[in-house]
């Protein structure tokens, strides 16, 4: 069945709150994020998924939309707010079995599609200090370390390495 990236809906949050818990990152309520989707226009969200009908591109997005039926599952998400000129990644997580795929990179670069279409060309996120893995991920994709938060994180106390990227606007 092919992959997908489509717009992250309200349907899509228990999936992705198994996703978010699989990964160990901190659980959002369910609640919180369809309030955030219906409510917060400064959030973005965009999830990647298997389906076994593919929609058709959206005039507007570019991105497709999603038959409304057949099976649909999410293997991964990426969610965040864009308030031009800044972006900002809330979290990235792909399930295990369906890392080093490219479905991170896909995520991220559409995320940046849509916050570079609404002017917003500075990018910043947090990750803990010890998630090498995201670290090298995020510099893969222009991020780079500006500083230290220290003990941003709980459940493990940990630092965070506020990481960022900036394009040129066109
Ligand atoms: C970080 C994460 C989203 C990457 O997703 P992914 O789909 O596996 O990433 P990609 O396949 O697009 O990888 C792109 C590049 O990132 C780097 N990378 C990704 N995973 C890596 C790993 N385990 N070791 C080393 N480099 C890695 C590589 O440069 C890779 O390119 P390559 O495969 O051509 O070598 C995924 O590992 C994940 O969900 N981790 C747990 C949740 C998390 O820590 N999220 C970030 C904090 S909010």
């Amino acid at each position: 069945m092919p992959i997908h990236v489509r717009i992250f809906l309200p349907k899509h949050v228990h999936q992705v709150t198994t996703v978010e818990q699989e990964c160990g990152l901190e659980v959002w309520r369910a609640q919180d994020y369809v309030n955030m989707l219906m409510n917060d226009t400064t959030f973005h969200g965009l999830v990647s998924v298997l389906e076994d009908s593919p929609g058709a591109p959206s005039a507007a997005t570019g991105i497709g939309w999603e038959p409304e039926t057949g099976m649909t599952r999410v293997l991964g998400f990426i969610a965040g707010r864009i308030v031009p000129p800044d972006a900002e990644v809330y979290k990235l997580a792909v399930g295990r079995a369906y890392r080093r795929q490219g479905i991170g990179s896909r995520l991220m670069e559409e995320f940046l599609d849509m916050a570079r279409a609404r002017r917003a060309f500075h990018c910043y996120l947090e990750v803990r200090r010890s998630n090498l893995t995201a670290i090298r991920f995020y510099r893969s994709h222009g991020f780079s370390g500006c500083r230290i938060r220290p003990l941003y994180y709980a459940n493990p106390p940990e630092d965070a390495f506020v990481m960022s990227r900036r394009e040129e606007r066109k």
